[in-house]
């Protein structure tokens, strides 16, 4: 038998797939590594944990088969991270991370400065903290000394790519997470390597993300690799989101609202992100910086409660801010933090379990709200495996949702290594409860009053 193998680099762990060649998943591995935090605002990760997982959980999924019929090897990844290698390929500092918000001056110079219309015009899009362009900015103002030994600049699955290959490349949606990559012409825009002081020489080749960049013979493997894909894109190959009008929806450590479309597409509204698919087309897509990662921080560290806590009652008057790093669309904003608000003595951990998933469904209805419409939704990434949380969102989106059984960015990885396309297994369909849906409505405008209110109140100094 042949095999190929999917990679998603994330930020809570690496996670990886064994396929046959006709993209049906054998195995599945996950190895987590560290997310350093070591100041607010700050999110970082070292690429050699990403490398030493990436081998560790390959060497455990091809432990009892011929390591050289692995044929394909395709990388979804974190986007927008900062990886910088000197002259002889040594990282030259930790990655500064998509949900790092350090960046809010470089941020607030490139949208006021450069100007919003001048940013969308050369790549597509507005600054936002998380993009690599900010972070760029920030090395050159505050570690110049650093900045000055660096000869390579790339994204985080490129560095993997880089380690496997040798070839020093990135494909197109990946890199139109950097605000210096043209996405309407899928290319780097000079213009912009000049605004950052940086040269095309310093940038890994663009390829379509199917396109083979090399052959890997690491880890006894002898399988080509293909330049993969932005984790988001990754994932809607996975969950087969490759049609406009279509819609998916990721609940990993960020969140996403991923909407394929034709051709370029200039968004009215700028908090919406309009990138590169990895199908050889385009997409839109808003992010929230916490998702998932709300949930589990509500269950390990709060409650620590196994995640035995069952929702409880809709219609309580408990409201969740879910900003636990800041936010990105739609108000593109790091300061702001994370608040229950409206706690009594009657609060109860199903109170507030409840309004966790309501908080993160809020804060995917505001990006919802900003795309064209859609009529149903597949949803893939860890928040999946509550039933509870699934009803929720339903109820909040009034959506249809289809509910994927994969771990949609490795096996789009794999499936991009392939050059197939799959319909994707789905384990559940979740249709809205109108009642809870209008319950919902209600709630969600009283939601929508919090950000306005509460915005100032982190730009105080104490
Ligand atoms: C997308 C984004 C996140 C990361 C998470 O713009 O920042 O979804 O890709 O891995």
């Amino acid at each position: 038998m042949k095999y190929a193998i999917g990679v998603d680099l994330g930020t809570s762990a690496v996670k990886l797939i064994l396929t046959d060649e006709n993209g049906v998943i054998l195995r599945t591995v996950s190895k987590s590594y560290p997310l350093l935090q070591p100041k607010p605002h700050w999110s970082e990760q070292n690429p050699e944990d990403w490398w030493n997982g990436v081998c560790s959980g390959i060497e455990e999924l091809t432990a009892d088969i011929d390591k050289t019929a692995v044929r394909a090897v395709g990388v979804g990844g974190q986007m927008h991270g900062l990886v910088m290698l000197d002259e002889d390929d040594r990282v030259l500092r930790p990655a500064i991370l998509w949900n790092d918000t350090r960046t809010g001056k470089e941020t607030d110079w490139l949208n006021s400065v450069i100007g919003k219309e001048r940013l969308q015009a050369l790549t597509g899009n507005i600054a936002f903290a998380g993009f690599t362009a900010p972070k760029i900015l920030w090395v050159k103002e505050n570690e110049p000394a650093l900045f000055a030994r660096c000869s390579k600049l790339c994204l985080p699955k490129d560095y993997i790519n880089y380690r496997l290959t040798g070839v020093f490349a990135t494909d197109v949606s990946d890199a139109s997470g950097t605000l210096f990559f043209d996405v309407a012409h899928r290319c780097w825009s000079k213009e912009m390597l000049g605004v950052l002081g940086i040269t095309e020489a310093m940038l890994p080749a663009v390829y379509e993300s199917e396109a083979v960049i090399g052959r890997t013979t690491a880890l006894g493997l002898c399988a080509d690799v293909a330049a993969g894909a932005g984790d988001n894109a990754a994932a809607a190959i996975g969950t087969d989101t490759v049609r406009a009008g279509q819609c998916n929806i990721s609940l990993g450590t960020s969140g996403t609202v991923f909407l394929p479309t034709d051709s370029f597409v200039q968004p009215d509204n700028p908090a919406l992100h309009s990138f590169c698919h990895a199908n050889g087309k385009w997409h839109l897509m808003g992010c929230i910086l916490s998702a998932a990662s709300c949930n589990q921080w509500l269950n390990e560290r709060v409650l620590q409660s196994g995640y035995d806590v069952k929702a409880g009652d809709p219609s309580n008057e408990l409201y969740f801010m879910p900003y636990l790093s800041g936010e990105r669309c739609p108000h593109n904003d790091g300061d702001v933090r994370g608040a229950f608000l409206g706690l009594t003595h009657a609060t109860t951990r199903e109170d507030l379990q409840t309004a966790v998933f309501e908080g993160v469904s809020f804060a995917i209805k505001d990006c919802l709200a900003l795309c064209p419409p859609v009529s149903a939704a597949t949803v893939c990434g860890g928040g999946t495996r509550s039933d509870a949380w699934m009803q929720i969102l339903a109820d909040v989106l009034h959506l249809e949702l289809h509910v994927i059984d994969n771990e949609g960015p490795a096996y789009g990885g794999a499936l991009l290594a392939l050059g197939l396309r799959h319909a994707p297994r789905i384990k559940a369909v979740i249709t809205p409860n109108a009642e809870t849906a209008a319950i919902y409505e209600q709630k969600y405008r009283k939601y929508r009053q919090l950000y306005p209110m509460l915005k100032d109140f982190y730009r105080q100094t104490p």
